[in-house]
């Protein structure tokens, strides 16, 4: 295959591919990105361009799931955005709790990607209980990449997230994880809580439940308008009366949808 990039042809039905299979919305600009990562596939295919990889995606639904893994980024860490954990410590954990005495948490982690969020949530939830032994949460994950989901099941950290949350978080290293071949893998403890499922954010969730806590962080960005809304309308499907919903650093929701109410910079709770 030659090396002379993308084609404008091909990068605008490439663009179109990528919004029709996950929603995204890309453009022009991101020509150099999608070249280098569809690379290697269609090299490992064999195939001699770019347009004859897009066929195949066209032609073949077993190659999706791969064409997704290629196009979406999965950037995330333990205890992103420090100021969102201790909001969720200090107040969220301790209200909710004494407003629903009993009653188990329901998490959702709605873009999972590797799963450094929704361990970070098991692991405060893990702490909460143990100063309120009757306190429980399960915690739903999902993602649209299968690739990127499986990481999060096997729960196995290296590089950046091992450093970030040894420096951040030691005691609880030594706590919630146990050493592996690739660096720390979180232990059972935690894992028992989560319930991982391939989901595409702009169609309804197949889960019927109620979450109180939804994280939605750091992936409106990759959307239109048009798709956040679309995100939006489906996510309060699935949040309990009065839900919290966390969104990422840049991201921000008002205006957007009327039932989410601006709480502070990335929180909104539910009328
Ligand atoms: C940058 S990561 C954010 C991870 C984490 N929420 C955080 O804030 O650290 C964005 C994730 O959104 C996922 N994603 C992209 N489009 C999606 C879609 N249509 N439905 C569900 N997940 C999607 C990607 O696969 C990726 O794992």
């Amino acid at each position: 295959m030659d090396a002379t990039g993308l084609p404008p042809s091909t990068l605008s039905a490439l663009i179109a591919l990528v919004r029709k299979h996950t929603g995204i919305a890309m453009t022009e600009r991101k020509s150099v990105l999608l070249e280098r990562r569809l690379r290697p596939r269609v090299q490992a295919l064999k195939l001699n361009s770019y347009q004859a990889y897009l066929d195949v995606v066209e032609r073949d639904r077993a190659e999706v799931p791969h064409f997704i893994d290629l196009v979406t980024t999965n950037d995330t860490l333990f205890f992103r955005t420090q100021q969102v954990w201790d909001y969720i410590e200090q107040e969220f954990l301790p209200q909710w709790w004494r407003a629903h005495p009993g009653k188990q948490l329901k998490v959702w982690s709605a873009a999972a990607s590797s799963g450094e969020e929704l361990y970070s949530m098991a692991m405060l939830c893990e702490e909460f209980q143990a100063a309120h032994p009757e306190f429980s949460y399960q915690i739903h994950a999902t993602d649209i990449s299968q690739q990127i989901l499986a990481l999060a099941r096997d729960g196995q950290y290296g590089g950046r997230s091992v450093e970030r949350i040894q420096a951040t978080h030691p005691d609880w290293v030594r706590k919630y994880f146990r050493p592996s071949a690739n660096g720390l893998r979180v232990v059972d403890a935690l894992k028992r809580h989560v319930e991982l499922a391939q989901h595409n954010l702009m169609l309804p969730l197949k889960s019927a439940k109620q979450f109180d806590l939804v994280f939605l962080r750091n992936v409106l960005i990759y959307f239109d308008q048009e798709h956040q809304h679309t995100i939006l309308q489906q996510a309060r499907l699935s949040m309990a009366p009065h839900a919290v919903m966390i969104v990422g650093e840049s991201e921000s929701i008002s205006g957007r949808d009327t039932a989410y109410r601006f709480d502070r910079p990335m929180i909104y709770t539910m009328e």
